[in-house]
């Protein structure tokens, strides 16, 4: 399988929010931001992989700011890393208000993307290479998280089977 560069599939989708997608205060609701993210993540894992892909984590996210009603807001989304099954995919989302020009970082989230084969089963990915120093970062930063995902999810399963021997059902 021959590697690909992020810039291959980066991916920006821009949504113009209205109305419908604010509470009554005008304020934008987390989770229309968050459905735009895991599709922009998507989008990317699907484009790098060229394969159906499912979403299995999204990491912690922090909103920085509020998001009004008539900003548009873009979702910038890189592969950071690509492993076995699995990608990083990390999305930064900014809010523009047409009127001023004025930009602003809204929050930024990392997903972990798994490719899928035709029977559904998490299959091989095109491998990431890094070409430019920021590329590099990315990757050696993801990797990072992938650690303590990982770790977390372990110590997650031990703590479970060690409860289960003791006759918990938890
Ligand atoms: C994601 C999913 C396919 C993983 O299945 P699984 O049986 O745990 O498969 P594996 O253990 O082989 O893991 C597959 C990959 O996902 C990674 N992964 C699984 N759970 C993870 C988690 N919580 N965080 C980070 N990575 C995770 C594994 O490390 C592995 O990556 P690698 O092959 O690159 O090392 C499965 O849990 C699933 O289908 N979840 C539901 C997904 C979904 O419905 N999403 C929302 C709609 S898109």
């Amino acid at each position: 399988m021959e590697a690909k560069e992020p810039d291959q599939s980066r991916t920006v989708l821009a949504h113009w929010m209205g109305v419908a997608d604010a509470n009554a205060s005008g304020y934008i609701h987390g989770g229309t931001i968050m459905k735009l993210v895991d599709e922009a993540a998507a989008l990317a894992a699907v484009r790098h992989s060229q394969r159906r892909t499912v979403t299995a984590s999204m990491d912690r996210m922090a909103f920085l700011v509020p998001v009004q009603v008539g900003e548009l807001v873009t979702f910038n989304a890189t592969v950071n890393a690509a492993w076995n099954t699995s990608m990083e995919v990390g999305v930064r989302v900014e809010a523009e208000n047409p009127l001023t020009g004025e930009v602003r970082h809204a929050c930024s989230a990392f997903l972990t993307m798994v490719a899928l084969d035709d029977q559904g089963q998490p299959t091989q990915v095109t491998p990431l290479v890094a070409t430019t120093a920021e590329d590099e970062r990315r990757r050696r930063e993801a990797e990072l998280r992938r650690a303590h995902r990982l770790a977390e999810r372990a110590a997650i399963e031990d703590g479970r089977r060690a409860l289960a021997g003791e006759g918990s059902d938890v």
